[in-house]
């Protein structure tokens, strides 16, 4: 309505040159009118000016006297014009206020005589000239300025400052406001009023939606620290980067019978497409074959017929030691050079899930080869490295693994569990391995390897795996999980 009136009445008028004249000649309210024209304002529909007045308004007591009349005109009317009246009874007659007032003001204009006793007119009429100034004020009407200050010293009017505009069309005035749309819609397009349309401008500089940034998964977080410990330690990464290998690298070259249940496919998953491995070194297979049937480097080897088709069969590598034959294989063709290696990363077997069990995890590897390297480096270098996992009560137990001779299962005492649980295997690879590819006699290799999930699981309290890794996995895990900071306390506490 009010807006309505506004830009109607500026369609055909230069201005609206007082907003409350405005208001009042429509019989609106001021404050509606004000509000609409600053949000047309706004908006640059139209161009307002402020107005300030300053104007006088009746108080509460100036309000009661431009109605019942002023108390001296209220108190000279109550005066019987021949007789007078006792002072007493006048008072009865009036409200307290007035008599106290009228009588006062009476006097001053020498309109009464007020008397011990008795209170008489002097004149035969007055006129309210206070009650027509009141008046004349409340209608806007000018008023000269004494008697302005007269009426201001009895409190009977107040200043007001008065707010209002002044109104004129803006750059962008129409005679009807169109709400800018904000987007281009389907039906839009249908109907055709996109061409009538006025689009909200594009706001470039609003904030957008926070981004979601990338959440590194728990185990990836260990991962880091983990190869952080190896870095530190001087170790150099191996390249991990294929899942599928033969069964050669996997198991023959580590010396591991080809009738060993291992490599049965209960627990191995075999590869049907490609089935075979294209390319081995030949004569280190021939060297691989013969340790098996026949021995050498001292020992008697396994006595069997060594098959070149059990060892071209592709696999999923169930140990990441694969990788490492291969580079220790690597190393052999180069004059000698001690080495420290490492690899974390992913392995398959052929497995049954279950809580602590899945068909693929990931395995931290470590691998040293010197000249003269015994079983004591072997342990101390677990402890060392065991310790900055925050796994410093180590306890080593003998073991048996086709390559490695001897072997230990590597035990940790976890403070929060309060027993020793295993947490790695271990041991020196074997000269049958060794040999054959070519490393100088006196060089040995000591090695160890984890699971990740492990400690993983143990740091971040999660005592399922299938919570921590696999298609049932929680997001919010990965998006809610805290740092990894491995260390004493972390491990103890968990
Ligand atoms: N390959 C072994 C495993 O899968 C771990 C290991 C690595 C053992 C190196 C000894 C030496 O459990």
């Amino acid at each position: 309505m009010a807006e309505e009136a506004v830009l109607r009445y500026l369609e055909k008028n230069e201005e609206i040159s007082d907003s409350g004249k405005f208001a009042e000649d429509r019989g609106l309210s001021h404050d509606d009118i004000v509000n609409i024209i600053k949000s047309l304002n706004g908006f640059r529909l139209v161009d307002a000016q402020d107005i300030k007045k300053e104007r006088w308004v009746l108080t509460d007591e100036g309000k009661k006297y431009a109605e019942a009349g002023s108390p001296e005109v209220q108190l000279f009317l109550a005066i019987p014009a021949e007789e007078g009246i006792a002072r007493e009874d006048l008072q009865k007659k009036l409200e307290s206020s007035i008599f106290k007032i009228g009588s006062q003001q009476a006097i001053k204009n020498k309109w009464i005589e007020m008397g011990k006793s008795q209170v008489s007119r002097k004149v035969q009429q007055v006129e309210d000239k206070i009650k027509i100034l009141l008046l004349q004020i409340q209608n806007g009407e000018a008023v000269s300025s004494e008697d302005i200050d007269a009426l201001k010293r009895r409190k009977l009017i107040t200043q007001q400052i008065w707010k209002g505009y002044s109104v004129r069309k803006g750059p962008k005035y129409a005679p009807k406001r169109k709400k800018a749309a904000t987007d281009l819609t389907r039906e839009n397009i249908q109907r055709g009023d996109w061409k009538e349309l006025e689009f909200k401008e594009y706001n470039f500089s609003a904030k957008g939606q926070p981004l979601e940034g990338g959440h590194l998964h728990p185990l990836l977080k260990v991962r880091r620290q983990v190869q952080m410990i190896f870095l530190q330690m001087g170790f150099e990464e191996m390249p991990t980067n294929n899942f599928v290998e033969s069964s050669f690298w996997n198991f023959d070259a580590l010396f591991q019978p080809q009738q060993h249940p291992a490599r049965d496919s209960h627990d191995t998953f075999f590869l049907k497409e490609p089935s075979t491995t294209k390319t081995l070194p030949e004569d280190y297979v021939d060297r691989v074959k013969e340790v098996h049937e026949n021995g050498g480097y001292g020992s008697r080897g396994y006595g069997y017929e060594w098959k070149r088709e059990e060892a071209n069969k592709n696999l999923l590598r169930t140990h990441t030691t694969a990788v490492s034959s291969r580079m220790l294989y690597l190393l052999a063709q180069k004059p000698f050079a001690p080495k420290k290696y490492y690899s974390i990363d992913r392995v398959f077997r052929n497995e049954a899930v279950d809580r602590t069990h899945l068909a693929e995890f990931h395995q931290i590897e470590g691998v040293m080869c010197d000249r003269g390297l015994a079983l004591s480096d072997l342990i101390g270098v677990l402890h060392e490295f065991f310790s900055r996992l925050g796994m410093s009560k180590l306890r080593f137990k003998p073991a048996y693994n086709p390559y490695t001779e001897p072997s230990m299962e590597i035990f940790s005492y976890h403070e929060g569990f309060k027993k020793w649980v295993e947490v790695g295997n271990s041991g020196m690879f074997r000269p049958e391995m060794l040999q054959p590819m070519g490393l100088p006699e006196d060089v040995q290799v000591i090695a160890w390897g984890l699971s990740l999930e492990r400690p993983t699981m143990i740091l971040y309290g999660i005592d399922n795996i299938r919570d921590l890794f696999g298609h049932k996995v929680d997001l919010g895990l990965i998006k809610r999980n805290p740092v990894c900071r491995l260390g004493l306390q972390y491990m103890d506490s968990a």
